[in-house]
């Protein structure tokens, strides 16, 4: 049997952990393991490589991906060659290596490719990755706690500027159109305002919760207020802050700046500075926690043991914290939002936390 094994779009903590796991599974089930480049452009370039135990044997707190990975290879729509759909190329180029299947390590947009390989032919395997939390049937994805934690100490570390100043400081993070990581990183670290893209804000309520903190400024309370707000988020009625768009990726908008507009909306408001901190990408880099490792490793394990099974188009999925397989096909095209009646929406409400709506 002989295995590749690609991480797809952006990277974060714990993609090492994965090609570890699943490395050395195969490897003891006597399997042979490629390790595809860049994700699939290794596949539409021919850029393949075996992998030993010694290749994986020092990975697994390493952050990012020893396999490279890229945010606008897609076999249907290749960027170097107009949009062209080169997906017979990628089959054929699997084929002649004599992988028996492949396994994509990747956020929705790699899901979505390789759920449409595999009806094209290629065996296909999924697990699931994203800082964002947001791919559908898997009640977690590797790198999310790791990012949360990222957030939860930039509030920290926040708090204690603002509390000196009775500043209003923003606090940007990532998280695409789920509000996932804003809101567990904004719990974890204590912000007294937490605005994700599911509820749509009302300027007007934060510019009342942060005018009340002001007016009760006394001993305990100077008159701060943590705000942490997803870069997905809009005011009710308003648009996107799109940062940037990347033509040939399967998603091209990059969001980011909706800190900033908050900040022009509440600073002329207030008798307080506000300031805005835009986390960006320090919250995808560095080593993944425990947390991500042991997940990590999970979902690694349980995707060899199908590729071993010769278990295709599914995806390895957590479910009542047990791994599971999903198929691909019912991933593909689909993701998960915080849902509006989330319990952790409940506790942020008894803790005071302004949601910015009603
Ligand atoms: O999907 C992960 C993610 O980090 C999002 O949270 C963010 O919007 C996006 O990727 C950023 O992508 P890039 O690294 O291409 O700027």
């Amino acid at each position: 049997m002989h295995i590749g094994i690609l991480t797809g779009g952006g990277d974060c903590p714990g993609l090492n952990a994965v090609i570890r796991a699943a490395t050395l599974e195969l490897l003891s089930a006597g399997a042979r393991v490629t390790g595809i480049e860049r994700g699939f452009l290794g596949l539409m370039r021919g850029r393949l490589r075996p992998l030993a135990a010694a290749d994986v044997d020092d990975i697994l707190e390493q952050g990012g991906t020893i396999l490279g990975t890229h945010n606008r290879a897609d076999p249907f729509h290749d960027f170097a060659r107009g949009g062209a759909d080169v997906s017979a190329e990628v089959i054929a180029c699997a084929r002649a290596a004599g992988l028996d299947a492949v396994l994509a390590i990747g956020g929705d947009g790699t899901m979505d490719i390789a759920a449409r390989l595999h009806a094209l032919g290629l065996p296909m395997i999924g697990v699931p990755k994203t800082i964002d939390n947001d791919i559908a049937l898997t009640e977690r994805t590797f790198g999310f706690d790791s990012a949360v934690a990222i957030v939860a100490e930039a509030i920290g570390r926040l708090r204690t500027t603002a509390r000196s100043h009775g500043r209003v400081m923003i606090v940007e993070t990532m998280g695409r159109y789920a509000g996932w990581i804003a809101l567990e990183g904004g719990i974890a670290g204590g912000a007294d305002a937490i605005l994700i893209p599911e509820l749509p804000f009302e300027p007007q309520r934060l510019l009342d919760f942060c005018r009340q903190r002001e007016a009760e400024a006394a001993p305990g309370c100077d008159g701060s207020t943590l705000i942490c707000i997803a870069e997905g988020c809009a005011p009710l009625g308003g648009s996107l802050t799109v940062e940037r768009t990347v033509a040939g990726s399967p998603d091209p908008l990059r969001l980011g700046g909706v800190g900033e507009r908050l900040r022009e909306l509440l600073e002329p408001h207030l008798q307080s500075e506000v300031r805005t901190t835009l986390l960006g990408h320090v919250q995808r880099g560095g080593t993944p926690t425990a947390y991500d490792r042991v997940l990590a490793t999970r979902f690694g394990h349980a995707a060899a043991r199908l590729a071993v099974q010769g278990r295709h188009g599914v995806m390895v999925a957590l479910q009542a914290d047990r791994c599971v397989s999903v198929p691909l096909a019912e991933v593909a095209g689909r993701s998960r939002p915080v849902p509006r009646d989330h319990p952790l929406l409940d506790a942020a409400r008894g803790l005071g936390v302004c949601l910015g709506v009603a």
